[in-house]
């Protein structure tokens, strides 16, 4: 695939991103005030934690906030797909996540702070292409044995519903979980740690 592909898929995260930031209405508040930000306080800006409140995601939902100018992910996964990402652990390169694709306090087989929520980095680690959500069993494209996951369209990666990838694929690591925290039941920030990490 070509270079134009990759752009491709960059493009395709940047008008979610919009839409979802518009709808979200914080940063889109900020924006009269950019010009009159100072350099210092842009660069904070951009490494900024963001708070999310995650309490209308229904089950099976997935939405994209940005933070560093990536694409994060909040998934929340029903009982069927926990159930499913456990089937998955035989043909994932790294079950366990034992490459550090994740902070030292995220482990396991789910790769979440609380199994039913996934948070993570909706970048492919081959090229850096914006996978699709995919979360139906058995689609006739992705064949019968999909259970669901994110499959990248620029090379064809196939990552499960915890970011991790198949073997054999053109990715080399399982999807970056970021740092993350939960300020309360329905509150995330990104970009911070739990306090007790
Ligand atoms: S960028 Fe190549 S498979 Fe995703």
């Amino acid at each position: 695939m070509s270079n134009g592909d990759v752009s491709q898929g960059r493009r395709r995260f940047l008008i979610g991103a919009t839409s979802v930031v518009g709808g979200v209405g914080v940063v889109g508040a900020a924006v009269p005030f950019v010009a009159s930000w100072n350099p210092s306080a842009k660069a904070e800006a951009a490494g900024a934690p963001v708070t999310v409140n995650i309490s209308k995601i229904e089950p099976g939902q997935q939405i994209t906030v940005e933070w560093r100018g990536k694409p994060v992910w909040i998934i929340r996964r029903d009982e069927a797909m926990l159930q499913n990402i456990e089937k998955l652990n035989e043909k994932v390169k790294d079950p366990q996540s034992e490459t550090p694709q994740q902070p030292p306090y995220i482990d396991g087989i789910y790769r979440a702070l609380k199994p039913e929520i996934a948070v993570i980095v909706g970048l492919c680690t081959h090229l850096g292409c914006v996978p699709s959500y995919r979360p139906e069993v058995a689609p006739a494209d992705l064949g019968e044995d999909w259970l669901g996951g994110l499959f990248c369209p620029c090379h064809g990666s196939k990552y499960d519903l915890a970011g991790r990838v198949y073997e054999a694929q053109p990715a080399p690591v399982n999807l970056e979980v970021p740092p993350y925290r939960y300020d309360d039941d329905v509150t995330l920030t990104i970009g911070l740690d739990p306090e007790a990490a």
